[in-house]
């Protein structure tokens, strides 16, 4: 089958083929951004029919959506562990580590995701990389001394080689973005991430560091929708 090439038509397109993995009974994770928010404008209409499923929203904008939808949402200390997250991502590498944090959910996106049994990411394939960092990566950080902490990323990051970083501290409409936690992010035009295990290591140490928006080893599944088709990609981890 030949997809419409418009990336919204292709998010739309991985948006619906999510929804087959959808069970009745399931506890879902709900992620954050326009290809997650496709997803819910189709779960919202399966609910109605009669689908039972709960969701916990990874930003307060999904728990927005999914209450004007009719999902039903709760906490996720309620629900415990779930049995899937459908989520967006802003970079997807072969070895299924991600960018995520573009929208500034990276924190909650990924508490959820290391709660769901699978992760299935929904992308077009506009998201695919050979190597992450092309799209900078968030690192969320505590608002106190800031600017400290991101001297600290810059020295861990050169010590792995990465030299010259200049992290840049999100604004939106003239003011400091701040996170639905309360933090600030800075934005890691990293280039070519050489490995993104060894870098998601040293950076979540770092003192002031929240999270950041590498995740690895947490996607279980890509569904990525291009031009040809749509291609879903397991992945079984040890
Ligand atoms: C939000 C995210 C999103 O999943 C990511 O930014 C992709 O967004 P979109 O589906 O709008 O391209 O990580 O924090």
């Amino acid at each position: 089958m030949t997809q419409a090439a418009d990336p919204a038509s292709l998010k739309r397109a991985a948006a619906a083929e999510a929804l087959t993995f959808v069970e009745s009974g399931m506890k879902l994770g709900l992620g954050t951004g326009s290809t997650a928010e496709a997803f819910l404008d189709l779960l919202g209409p399966k609910v109605a029919a009669g689908l039972k499923v709960v969701g916990t929203p990874t930003s307060k904008r999904t728990a927005e959506r999914a209450r004007e939808l009719g999902i039903p949402i709760e906490d996720l200390d309620t629900l415990g562990e779930l049995d899937l997250v459908i989520d967006g991502a802003d970079e997807v590498d072969h070895d299924f580590s991600l960018i995520k944090g573009g929208g500034g959910a990276l924190l909650r996106e990924k508490i959820v995701a290391a709660s769901s049994k699978q992760m299935l990411v929904i992308a077009d394939s506009s998201k695919l990389v050979r190597k992450l960092g092309a799209f900078p990566l968030p690192i969320e950080v505590i608002p106190l001394g800031h600017g400290t902490t991101r001297g600290r990323i810059i020295r861990v990051s050169e010590a792995l080689g990465y030299s010259g970083l200049a992290p840049r501290l999100r604004m939106k409409d003239g003011a400091i973005f701040v996170t639905d936690n309360g933090n600030y992010i800075y934005d890691c035009p990293y280039g070519v991430i050489t490995d993104a295990r060894k870098l998601a290591a040293a950076l979540s140490p770092i003192t002031g560091v929240v999270e950041h928006g590498l995740f690895v080893d947490l996607a279980t599944t890509l569904v990525i929708a291009g031009a040809h088709g749509i291609g879903v990609t397991n992945r079984k981890y040890t």
